[in-house]
């Protein structure tokens, strides 16, 4: 699957989606800021890289390369209706979405006394960080937080996580030989938490769900996962419930 990433600024997520490439490959970085320390990055790890202020100069360049999927990548401008509609474009926030959409979001977080924030990979439209959810990671908020060490912290999250969705969009599109595969709404929906708290309540808000384990967190899928072991859960119970199954994930024998 070829991928070009979009980038404004550091380029840190671009990196870690090229570095952890895998059942796709980065064929080209584009950025609309000339002195962008990514471009570097990029360039020194061998992938094409080009600066291009303008929106329909970045038209031109992926109608010329035709991408099965675009990754905004700390790219801070919003995408016109005709480029999310004619690719599939993902982008990645700092903060569990729908909640802080826009600029500034980990200290929106803060500033609001939330418990937890964390990141999101989804589907970009043309709104502000709108689009179906792909994954999430949350990320707890401590007392002594700044913004520079939630910041920091959701960072490590992100560059786990996109790659992680970028290599299950490629699977899907080689599921559909190469077709975009049709995206159902919820059911691609991933959460990524330590807390079995956390994990068991969004268990219950997806509906039937299933978590697993993955060294410290927990992660909480629609879809059956093919690594065991797993509890799956069955609509409609409580959070309770859901909690004292996901905890017996962490007993010695893993299973439920
Ligand atoms: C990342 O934290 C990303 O989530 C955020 O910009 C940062 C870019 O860092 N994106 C947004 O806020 C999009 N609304 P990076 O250049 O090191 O990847």
């Amino acid at each position: 699957m070829r991928v070009c990433v979009l980038i404004s600024g550091r380029g840190s997520n671009m990196e870690s989606l090229i570095r952890n490439a895998d059942g796709y490959a980065v064929e080209a970085v584009i950025s609309n800021k000339p002195d962008a320390a990514g471009l570097r990055v990029a360039d020194g790890l061998g992938v094409q890289c080009m600066a291009e202020p303008s929106l329909d100069g970045i038209r031109d360049i992926l109608d010329g390369m035709r991408p099965d999927l675009v990754c905004m990548a700390g790219f801070m401008r919003i995408l016109p209706a005709d480029l999310t509609e004619r690719y599939c474009v993902m982008n990645i926030h700092p903060s569990l979405l729908p909640r802080y959409p826009g600029l500034r979001a980990v200290e929106q977080a803060l500033n609001d006394g939330a418990a937890h924030s964390g990141c999101t990979v989804h589907f970009a439209d043309s709104g502000v960080d709108t689009g179906k959810i792909i994954a999430q990671a949350a990320v707890r908020i401590e007392p002594r937080d700044t913004s520079d060490t939630l910041a920091a912290r959701i960072l490590e999250w992100e560059h786990r996580l996109y790659p992680g969705a970028v290599r299950w969009y490629a699977a899907r599109l080689a599921a559909e030989g190469g077709e975009a595969p049709t995206i159902r709404g919820r059911d691609l929906q991933m959460v990524r938490t330590a807390e079995p708290e956390r994990a068991a309540s969004h268990a219950v808000e997806m509906g039937a769900a299933y978590v697993r384990r993955d060294g410290d967190s927990y992660i909480v899928s629609a879809e059956k996962p093919t690594t065991p072991p797993y509890v799956a859960v069955v609509s409609g119970d409580g959070v309770g419930l859901v909690l004292e199954r996901v905890r017996r994930l962490a007993a010695p024998d893993g299973s439920t």
